[in-house]
């Protein structure tokens, strides 16, 4: 057992039916008056707002104004934009309504309302504010980033074509309110991106060089439930079971990622997402396995995905942890074309002489150092190439 670690709570986590109608008093509990909803146009057009607007008014705080300029990979000007509509309406709250994108955009307004536009001084090292932040409640529209208990935020900087990462423990929002009445309008292409997101997670948490007992529990936990909901919420969106296994299981598969945190295989997808747009939950999908595969040569990784695959319910207690990890891959191989999930680089439009360079974007992650074994250039080049 690993003895000595650092685990990062996060605020509060309600998983409640229908909660997301019921915000009044937890917003005044903790002194919001206005609100400013944080969302994307996707959750504003599928009518996700509605239940929560409706538990505003009367006499408690009021929502003051909506911003639902989130895209997917939100950047810099996009929290600058949002940041403007909190000062312009006087908000004093902030609530994301949406996928990791949208949550991840209010964690860094929440930099910008107290430290001004330049947000280059606080990406990467710990962020600790000069005074309190203001309070932020998220509401997870999609299971997967798990953002919405996580200290951590992903935005786009323009002028490195990477993902930058802020993160400090005041960023961790408020209350993160689980209401899987939201995601029963997530698409079968999301929802299958997104749960293949939150399976990654608890599996980089498992083989993480900084893994310890509790981010352990909380991703064989979460394997459990994403891996018996996930093909369920997948055929029948209207499932409200397995829609909340989905969005349980996402929110604690990202603490663990949070305080284990990711490597190799989230490297790649940041770069696929940032050089081609190419959807998170995608792009993990796309090089989940082939980075497992990898990853099974380093001390100590066979042992982990026999945690995997213990935890996504199969039965390998004969099984040497070599085959035991070999049968936890397969097993994610069979849930990816299950899903009908883009199988290779080639079908989601990247360029073969583009490999080189999404190689060297990925190793200049700052989570590639993170992943269990020292990998070089030419490993990586040929991971891609089987993905390819
Ligand atoms: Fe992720």
């Amino acid at each position: 057992m690993v003895y000595g670690y650092e685990f990062k709570l996060p605020g509060k986590v309600v998983c409640r039916e229908h909660g997301a109608g019921g915000l009044g008093k937890p917003v005044a509990r903790m002194g919001g008056t206005r609100v400013l909803l944080v969302t994307d146009p996707g959750v504003r057009n599928a009518g996700l707002l509605d239940p929560v607007l409706s538990g505003f008014g009367e006499g408690g705080p009021e929502v003051a104004a909506i911003f639902d300029g989130v895209g997917q990979d939100p950047d810099f000007d996009t929290v600058l934009h949002c940041s403007e509509a909190a000062r312009r309406s006087g908000a004093d709250c902030l609530i994301a309504v949406g996928g990791g994108s949208v949550i991840d955009t209010a964690k860094v307004v929440l930099i910008a309302l107290q430290e001004g536009d330049d947000l280059t001084r606080f990406r990467y090292g710990e962020y600790f504010p000069k005074g309190p932040l203001l309070p932020l409640v998220a509401i997870p529209t999609t299971a997967g980033t798990g953002s919405e208990s996580t200290h951590i935020a992903m935005i786009v900087d323009p002028a490195e074509t990477l993902k930058v990462v802020f993160h400090g423990s005041g960023l961790a929002p408020r209350l993160a309110l689980l209401d899987a009445s939201m995601t029963l309008t997530l698409p079968p292409r999301l929802t299958a991106a997104t749960g293949m997101d939150a399976l990654c997670h608890a599996v980089e948490s498992l083989h993480s060089n900084v893994a310890e007992p509790v981010t352990d529990g909380l991703a064989v936990k979460a394997l459990e439930l994403i891996g018996g909901n996930i093909l369920r919420a997948f055929h029948q969106g209207d499932d409200l079971e397995a829609r909340a296994g989905m969005l349980v299981g996402s929110n604690i598969a990202g603490m663990a990622a949070a305080n284990a945190y990711v490597a190799l295989i989230h490297c790649l997808a940041h770069a696929m997402g940032a050089r081609f747009d190419v959807h998170h939950g995608v792009a993990v999908a796309l090089v989940l396995t082939r980075g497992m595969e990898h990853n099974l040569r380093f001390e100590g990784v066979p042992a982990a995905y026999r945690k995997v695959a213990r935890g996504l319910g199969l039965d390998v207690d004969r099984d040497d942890d070599q085959t035991a990890a070999c049968r936890a891959i397969e097993r994610i191989r069979e849930l990816v074309a299950d899903l009908e999930l883009p199988r290779t680089l080639r079908e989601v439009g990247i360029p073969r002489e583009s490999l080189e360079d999404l190689a060297g974007s990925a190793m200049q992650d700052r989570s590639f150092a993170l992943n269990p074994g020292r990998t070089s250039l030419e490993e990586v080049l040929a991971l891609l190439e089987k993905a390819y």
